[in-house]
């Protein structure tokens, strides 16, 4: 059976790889991908998403959604994404456009259409999410499961405590996380342990395709950023991992825990804190993600690749 589902992105790097994976996996039925503020604002996250599925030629519907968080000030991750999302990436211009449904009230639609049998994926701050079940309360019924990049078990990407989907729009996150609907939490203690090596580079570059040309541009400016912000060897493709779970969920080895976010305003806004020894005695919310099957990860991903 082909696993249903939605992609919620806000399209940047690892977002675009998440989609290219999404796009091509037999074992998931993409129905549609939304849009929401976050590396960029609004605009360019759906022109990048636009543009992305253009070149790769997926034709799955795109909603634009939420242009800004909750509560808090909008933010951008631009040291990070560039000015345009994607960095120095440039497309030929695009012959689609977005659909003319907010995503918000996409959502709530196709949840409420699904007998259950819908996983959201949101590799983005959770705005639309959390607005959909604010809207219409039902739309919890019809969601499977939701399997999210976001939150960290220790310390933060965007802040020394905040992971920066979760930073970017907390209250929407806090909204999420108590709904009930069944999580997976893909977080940093998991995807950075999917840094591309050089290695695994070359061999997307070897491809010698259109879209592998896309991917090898996007590695190496989110390489080099990561390289001059953090230290790190190789660009951690965050996004992609909570697709390769929702493909193949023995790739992640999770654990259940109990997840709040700090919603108060301080050092801790927007740290998603987890309860990773039971000492509150608190009910797990979520399944948390631990240890990723590199020796799988790898090929699933440059194969998926090869296939455009
Ligand atoms: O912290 C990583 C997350 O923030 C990823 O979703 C990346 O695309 C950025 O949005
Ligand atoms: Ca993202």
């Amino acid at each position: 059976m082909r696993r249903k589902v939605i992609l919620d992105v806000d399209t940047g790097h690892d977002d675009a790889m998440a989609i290219l994976l999404a796009a091509a996996h037999q074992s998931l039925d993409l129905q549609a991908i939304t849009v929401t503020a976050g590396n960029q604002v609004l605009e360019k996250t759906v022109a990048n998403t636009i543009d992305v599925c253009s070149l790769a030629g997926i034709s799955v519907p795109i909603y634009a959604g939420m242009a800004r968080p909750l509560v808090r000030e909008p933010l951008v991750s631009d040291f990070i994404h560039g000015d345009s999302g994607l960095g120095s990436v440039v497309f030929p211009p695009a012959a689609r456009k977005a659909e003319a449904e907010h995503a918000v009230d996409f959502l709530i639609r196709a949840c409420l259409e699904a007998d259950g049998d819908l996983t959201l994926i949101p590799v983005a701050p959770l705005s639309n999410i959390a607005m959909a079940l604010l809207r219409e309360p039902n739309t919890k019924r019809g969601i499977k499961e939701i399997i999210l990049m976001g939150g960290s078990i220790g310390v933060g990407n965007f802040t020394p405590a905040a992971e920066f989907n979760i930073y970017a729009d907390p209250e929407a996150a806090k909204i999420v996380f108590e709904s009930g609907v069944p999580i997976t939490m893909i977080g940093l203690e998991l995807t950075h342990q999917a840094m591309v090596s050089p290695e695994v580079a070359e061999e997307v570059r070897m491809i010698g395709t259109p879209v592998a040309h896309l991917v090898t541009q996007l590695l190496s400016d989110y390489g080099e950023a990561y390289r001059q912000l953090m230290g790190f060897s190789g660009p951690p493709v965050h996004d992609v991992c909570a697709v390769a779970y929702a493909i193949d969920p023995s790739l992640i080895e999770t654990t259940p825990m109990r997840v709040d976010i700090e919603t108060t305003p301080g050092l801790c806004y927007g740290r998603t804190v987890c309860d990773f020894y039971g000492i509150t005695g608190r009910e797990p919310n979520a399944d948390v993600a631990l240890t990723l099957d590199q020796r799988r990860f790898w090929p699933l991903f440059v194969e998926a690749l090869r296939s455009y």
